[in-house]
């Protein structure tokens, strides 16, 4: 279960007027939402499609020693981000999957082969477009450690490609080679395509993703609290809150917030507008940046996502630590108040497939909404094909 509180600590800092008068438009966006051609991440996946998820995720762990999955931006972060919330935090006895392609360290990169020279290992390629520089790249010097271990006609074994149906390099090396592939549809653009095999495959290994997905849409509920987080966003952003902090205290929860980070960084950063996505892990940042968000310049809001109660039973005194945790939430949220600062909380009640999932949906449904909101399409990110595109012409220069 989820819950939230996105008034108590944020009211006094717009107008009810502005906030009603935005409610008031909510099935004008819903509509809106429903009739956008890049939506079909609102709509069921295909129980066909799961199951092939499922056996490929089965053969993957019967046949190799891990699974390297190459992948940048939206064709990593859902996946990875829910690996880390659910991986324990010592003595990880799950199938071993590594990620590469996020960055071009030569470092990693090189240590990654060394690593590799021993294991039997699988790719999954992923990338929506197929030519994606960091993925090509990532993806020719661990296809050529392949070709170094096993025959050319063993490679398809080893290779599963995740990207467009049609178009791409991708695609054109699944023709080309009879590669094992799964489709990104057209209609879901990279950040919104947790719900895809981009990011079940990967996920399939070591969780149950019936569960996953069941929380996933389980999210639709929730549209209502979507458009009010949507709209508190955009009141406070147009007081001059134009940062908002994600703040958690669970420190797996880290790659989560890099995926938020992503979703409205993407989302609304266009036209000069957009708030900008940050986030803390407390209580560790309160003795740094926990300075600056009290008594700084206040610039920022606070979203805090936390979990409300722990599988684990630690006490500490006569108390569980969990309450203890609990009461440092609340109390830092009163102080940051006090400091100026709107503070929106959402609760899951556990950290569990179910609810991570249902605010991956939550959070994509808001993120529309407020995209629509700032007058920008929520689905596309010119800003990120300039840079690719200056690489590339930078590198055809140089070479
Ligand atoms: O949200 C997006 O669309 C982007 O962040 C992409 O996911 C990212 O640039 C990677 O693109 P691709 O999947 O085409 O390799």
């Amino acid at each position: 279960m989820v819950k939230f509180d996105f008034f108590t600590y944020s009211k006094s800092f717009f107008n009810i007027e502005e906030y009603n008068s935005l409610y008031n438009k909510k099935n004008y966006y819903i509509e809106k939402l429903k009739n956008n051609a890049m939506t079909a991440w609102t709509k069921e996946i295909d129980n066909d499609l799961v199951s092939e998820i499922k056996t490929t995720a089965e053969y993957i762990k019967n046949n190799f020693d891990c699974l390297v999955v190459v992948g940048i931006g939206g064709s990593y972060l859902g996946s990875y981000s829910f690996m880390n919330a659910f991986k324990p935090y010592f003595n990880n006895q799950n199938f071993e999957i590594i990620y590469a392609g996020t960055t071009l360290s030569s470092k990693y990169l090189d240590e990654l082969l060394i690593y590799l020279n021993n294991k039997n290992f699988c790719l999954n390629v992923i990338s929506k477009s197929g030519d994606t520089l960091e993925t090509k790249i990532t993806y020719k010097l661990l296809k050529d450690a392949l070709k170094r271990k096993y025959k050319e006609e063993d490679l398809a074994k080893h290779i599963i490609i995740t990207s467009d149906k049609q178009s791409g390099s991708l695609r054109e090396e699944v023709t080309k080679y009879n590669y094992k592939s799964f489709e990104i549809p057209k209609d879901i653009g990279g950040r919104y395509s947790f719900i895809t095999p981009a990011h079940l495959l990967p996920l399939a290994i070591n969780y149950n993703i019936d569960l996953i997905i069941d929380g996933y849409y389980d999210g639709k509920r929730l549209i209502d609290e979507a458009y009010q987080y949507a709209i508190v966003r955009n009141l406070l952003f147009k007081k001059g809150k134009v940062i908002e902090n994600f703040c958690i205290y669970e420190e797996s929860l880290s790659y989560f917030t890099e995926w938020l980070k992503q979703l409205f960084g993407e989302t609304e950063g266009k036209n000069e507008l957009g708030i900008f996505p940050t986030s803390t892990l407390f209580t560790r940042d309160l003795h740094s940046i926990g300075q600056f968000i009290q008594e700084g310049n206040k610039i920022l809001f606070e979203t805090v996502i936390n979990i409300k109660n722990s599988k684990n039973y630690i006490e500490y005194q006569g108390i569980n630590l969990n309450s203890f945790n609990n009461i440092i939430v609340n109390s830092v949220i009163k102080a940051h108040h006090k400091g100026n600062t709107p503070c929106l909380e959402i609760e899951m009640d556990e950290l569990t497939l179910e609810n991570l999932a249902t605010l991956i949906y939550f959070f994509e449904l808001s993120a529309a909404f407020s995209g629509f909101l700032f007058d920008v399409d929520p689905f596309n990110q010119p800003g990120v094909e300039i840079y690719k595109q200056e690489i590339k012409k930078s590198l055809n220069e140089e070479f």
